[in-house]
């Protein structure tokens, strides 16, 4: 079985700088006219989604994660938006949810599904695809980023190298990395087989040095280590995996970019 991980809401806003760099680049690349309906799909703290109502302003954002945590930080962070069930006619409605985008089933199709840093944590990315697909009216777009092929592959190198050492060989024994980093033509092939008449997806380099790396690796990039290590040996763990990175240290991204037409 994949490592579950669990995430903390608060943390997550607090390191997610880097990821938020990232997703202003996709939510550039979403065509909009400000009236439309858009799913935010593994939405996190919010801080991202908070980008994309301002592109919405007379219409509709459902944001939706798995995570409980997750979830309180975005309707804590989006409160203005949802105090009045986010009915106003002067601004967007917005609503946050909780659930599973393996069981998507929305009320209503949207016209646009957005994504960013989500879908590498989905390992059936077929079903994935076809829920969104599900999710979205004809004509629809998805656009959305995640990590690709390729993504990590130093840092997650350091990792391996520590976890060969002695102390934590035994407690990741049974570690199975939780992440789906799928190339660009697999998953324009996975599109079109979920039903999508269009798709285009790209791999890019994009390296970021997170402004408190000990943060960001432990909560975000290397979470599933972390969560498998007993609480004495996670401190430890990381100040292993820092030293082998040095200074600076450069997350060594790819993504994996992702625009189809449902
Ligand atoms: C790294 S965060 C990205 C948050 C935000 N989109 C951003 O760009 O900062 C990944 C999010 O995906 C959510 N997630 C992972 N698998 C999911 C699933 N199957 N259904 C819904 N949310 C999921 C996690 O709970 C987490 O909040």
């Amino acid at each position: 079985m994949p490592a579950v991980r669990t995430w903390d809401g608060r943390e997550y806003d607090r390191v997610s700088g880097p990821m938020e760099e990232l997703a202003l680049e996709v939510l550039a690349r979403v065509e909009l006219g400000g009236d439309e309906t858009v799913l935010d799909a593994g939405c996190g703290s919010g801080r991202v989604t908070e980008a994309l109502i301002e592109r919405v302003p007379r219409g509709r954002v459902i944001a939706i994660d798995m995570s409980d945590s997750m979830v309180a930080a975005a309707r804590g962070r989006l409160e203005r938006f949802l105090a009045d069930g986010g009915a106003s006619a002067n601004r967007t409605s917005v609503e946050v949810l909780q659930g599973d985008l393996l069981e998507l089933e929305l009320r209503e199709r949207v016209d646009a599904v957005f994504s960013t840093a989500t879908f590498h944590w989905v390992r059936d990315h077929e079903r994935l695809f076809e829920r969104v697909h599900a999710a979205l009216r004809p004509g629809g777009r998805l656009v959305a980023q995640c990590g690709g092929e390729g993504n990590i592959t130093k840092l997650r190198g350091r990792a391996r190298e520590v976890i060969e050492r002695d102390r934590y060989r035994e407690a990741f024994a049974d570690f199975e990395p939780p992440w789906n980093y799928a190339g660009a033509e697999t998953t324009r092939e996975r599109l079109l087989g979920a039903g999508f008449r269009w798709a285009e997806c790209w791999l890019e380099q994009a390296p970021k040095e997170p402004a408190d790396p000990r943060a960001f690796l432990s909560e975000i990039v290397l979470g599933p280590h972390v969560q498998h290590l007993p609480l004495e040996l996670r401190e430890p763990f990381m100040d292993e995996v820092l030293e082998l990175l040095g200074e600076p240290v450069v997350v060594d991204y790819v993504r994996l970019n992702i625009d189809a037409v449902a």
